[in-house]
């Protein structure tokens, strides 16, 4: 067996949509906390950032960015767009699928995240890393093959807005493709994994020295759409085969939508 089809056999998918009876009754559309304060927070985590993200996913995440990478469906020579790229993992994965002679630009609102992925994968030359605000893309409309945001929508002020913005700057039949934690089902699944993913990151910070950073991150899942929620707002802004799969037990979930 492949690695690629280990990971679907691992990562195989749980349900599409939850129950309206499991929904939460009134699911944040954005994340309230100012723009200035998350990337000042994001800032501070940033040279911790890859070590608490891997000792917080025992590793996984290396094979939720494969799978994001695969669902993005790119070619060599294509073009893509990884928004709140972090520290570059996503953005230099694209990059390999698109090769030398494609073009993958990484944005993020945190420019000490920026200088993270500029030292980690500045070397590769298809791959630019620019400041810039994922509700404001600084692009021409139908400028990118895909778009990617990993573990970003639950910081933006507005995710339908998010999603619109990513979707303004692909090309026909692009893709738009978003890596999140969701809420895992069923609901004492679900109260478990909030119950250790909100102890746990706190203490992650404490332990990194950025406690009030660690804080923020389970308070940005609190009240998040879930996987179908989410799905819906996608087809709102008009992306078209808008599917779900979960990863990690549940935990993650891979959205993909396309450009009509
Ligand atoms: C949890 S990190 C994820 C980083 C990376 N995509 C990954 O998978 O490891 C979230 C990132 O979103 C960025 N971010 C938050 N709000 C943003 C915005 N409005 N525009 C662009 N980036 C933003 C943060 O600076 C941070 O780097």
């Amino acid at each position: 067996m492949s690695e690629a089809d280990r990971s679907v056999d691992l990562d195989r998918d749980l349900d599409l949509d939850t129950p309206k009876g499991d929904r939460p009754r009134h699911s944040r559309t954005g994340n309230s906390v100012p723009e200035p304060r998350v990337a000042s927070m994001f800032d501070s985590i940033a040279p911790v950032y890859d070590r608490i993200n891997t000792i917080m996913t025992a590793g996984m995440d290396g094979r939720w960015r494969r799978a994001a990478v695969r669902a993005a469906r790119l070619s060599p020579g294509d073009s893509a767009l990884d928004v709140a790229c972090g520290t570059g993992k996503l953005t230099a994965a694209l990059a390999m699928a698109v090769g030398p002679v494609g073009r993958v630009v990484g944005l993020d609102l945190s420019t000490v995240m920026l200088d993270e992925a500029r030292r980690a994968f500045g070397d590769l030359v298809q791959v630019e890393f620019r400041a810039g605000n994922a509700l404001a893309l600084p692009f021409e409309p139908r400028t990118f093959d895909a778009a990617t945001i990993a573990f970003g929508l639950r910081n933006l002020a507005s995710f339908e807005d998010g999603f619109r913005e990513l979707a303004r700057v692909l090309r026909p039949g692009g893709r738009v493709v978003c890596l999140e934690l969701t809420m895992p089902r069923p609901r004492i699944a679900g109260r478990l994994y909030s119950a250790v993913f909100g102890r746990m990151a706190p203490v992650m910070g404490t332990a990194f020295g950025r406690r009030d950073a660690y804080s923020y991150l389970p308070d940005s899942l609190e009240g998040f759409p879930d996987a179908g929620e989410l799905a819906e707002t996608m087809r709102r802004v008009g992306l078209a085969n808008v599917t779900v799969r979960r990863l990690a037990l549940g935990a993650v979930a891979l959205h993909v939508g396309e450009v009509g």
